[in-house]
């Protein structure tokens, strides 16, 4: 079987091994989008690359009115990749995939437009990213790393790790190992930490009140607070907790 077959069998085993909604295989044929546009892009960057650019172009655009994905042909798309609904889908010319990425509908890979040469982002293996996200800029999605739905990332993501929220910030990261992190990019963000640690400390506080308030059968609360779950009988005041 030559490369190109291979590509894309693997490319629909992809699909029916990680989307639940994917019974058969022949469903699998018919009903997916992103595999089409996938087809047609593995074709039309073989034309791109041997120098066929407008051909390319025209394979590609065509696919982009058949499923909404628009791939330029200079893109490169490891192996098994996943484009699940994919309506909205753009990937820019100088994007590079890895192998077993997916990707949802309304995503874009794309240049900020300011940069020329590389100005699209390279994404590594592994990695997901969600319905609406935006990668912008030659910036490196690191392996398995995870692109919540909606989020605007413009700054290098470094490996195993989620990113959400416009901009995109790092919620989770890999456990420290020991080793000097030379990181100087995606720092923390202390004032955030204390404001969640706040938070949290809170609301521990106002369950707490709110117990006691009801045990006592406290009268005083205006009503409304979270603390004063209970305004009925019982005869304590706040002043009688002090
Ligand atoms: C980001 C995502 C991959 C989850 O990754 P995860 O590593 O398991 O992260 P968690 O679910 O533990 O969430 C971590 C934090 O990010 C927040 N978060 C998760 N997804 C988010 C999103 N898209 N936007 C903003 N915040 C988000 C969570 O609320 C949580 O916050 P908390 O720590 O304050 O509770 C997932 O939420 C997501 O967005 N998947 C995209 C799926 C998609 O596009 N589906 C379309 C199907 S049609």
């Amino acid at each position: 079987m030559s490369d190109w077959k291979t590509l894309i069998k693997e490319d629909r085993q992809a699909v029916l091994a990680r989307d639940p909604a994917a019974k058969s295989m022949a469903e699998v044929r018919l009903c997916y989008p992103g595999l089409t546009a996938l087809k047609a892009h593995r074709r039309a960057h073989a034309l791109y690359r041997r120098g066929h650019v407008l051909l390319a172009r025209l394979l590609s655009q065509r696919a982009r009115h058949r499923t909404g994905i628009e791939i330029h042909p200079g893109a490169q798309i490891g192996r098994r990749v996943f484009i699940d609904h994919g309506d909205g889908v753009v990937i820019g010319e100088t994007t590079i995939i890895g192998d077993d990425v997916t990707i949802y509908q309304g995503v874009t890979l794309g240049g900020t437009g300011k940069e020329t040469g590389k100005r699209h982002p390279t994404i590594g293996n592994g990695v997901t990213i969600g319905a609406g996200a935006k990668v912008l800029g030659p910036i490196t999605i690191g392996d398995h790393s995870k692109v919540g739905a909606g989020a605007i990332v413009l700054k290098d993501v470094p490996p195993n790790c989620t990113v959400v929220g416009n901009p995109g910030r790092i919620v989770k990261k890999p456990k420290p190992t020991g080793e000097v992190d030379l990181d100087q990019v995606n720092l923390p963000d202390p004032m955030l930490e204390r404001m969640e640690a706040l938070y949290h400390r809170l609301s521990a506080l106002e369950n707490c009140l709110s117990r006691h308030a009801r045990r006592i059968g406290c009268q005083d609360c205006p009503g409304g607070e979270p603390w004063c779950e209970n305004d009925s009988k019982g005869s304590e005041t706040h002043a009688d907790l002090q």
